[in-house]
């Protein structure tokens, strides 16, 4: 497999701060006093929701979960699976699902009704990332980061075939030199 490299910018590292720090101001203000579970939503959230959390000035407790929904290229595979489910009981608390994208919209609608079988007071959903123009379910996100192109993005947790999670910004893989994605 030829060599990937990032390519074009398209979100930098102070953009994610200080977005995250105000999406972390407006959860702080909309859970005061409530019972509030940060769940992440692995591998792709790990970055976000740590980055996040830290910024979050109330107690909250934090848990994760893992679902397969992408196989190791770049196509949604239409199938959800529970890899790793959540350590904590979520009934009675008020669940922010944290994740690095939403794409489809397929994986957190899956798992929104999975949760809300457990019991919450609510579940809502946090996402770094929004592509609204490759939705095929509807689905409210309450606090999105940034609205994205349709175009496959990698860094800052996201990946492509396990690779790029640890970049402080998140690129365009389509643009990356040698992608074989160009045309
Ligand atoms: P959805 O079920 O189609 O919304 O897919 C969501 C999941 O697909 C995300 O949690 C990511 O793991 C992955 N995904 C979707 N788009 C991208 C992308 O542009 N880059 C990296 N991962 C992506
Ligand atoms: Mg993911």
């Amino acid at each position: 497999m030829e060599e990937r490299k990032p390519g074009r910018v398209l979100i930098g590292e102070e953009e994610l701060e200080r977005r995250t720090a105000e999406l972390a101001r407006e959860i702080t203000r909309d859970y005061e006093g409530l019972d509030l579970v940060m769940v992440g939503v692995l591998k792709g959230a790990f970055v976000f929701l740590a980055d996040l959390a830290r910024r979050v000035e109330l107690p909250l407790e934090i848990d994760f979960v893992a679902v397969s929904s992408y196989g190791s290229d770049t196509e949604s595979s239409g199938v959800v699976r529970i890899l790793k489910d959540l350590d904590l009981d979520i009934a009675g608390k008020h669940v922010l699902l944290v994740e690095d994208i939403v794409d489809t919209g397929l994986t957190l609608k899956y798992l929104v009704g999975l949760l809300k079988e457990r019991g919450p007071a609510s579940v809502e959903i946090c996402a770094l990332l929004n592509k609204p123009e490759a939705r095929k379910v509807d689905l409210e996100v309450k606090y999105s980061g940034f609205e994205v192109p349709p175009l496959f993005v990698v860094g800052y947790g996201l990946d492509h075939a396990e690779r790029f999670r640890q970049l402080p910004y998140v690129g365009v893989l389509d643009e990356m030199e040698g992608s074989g994605r160009e045309s």
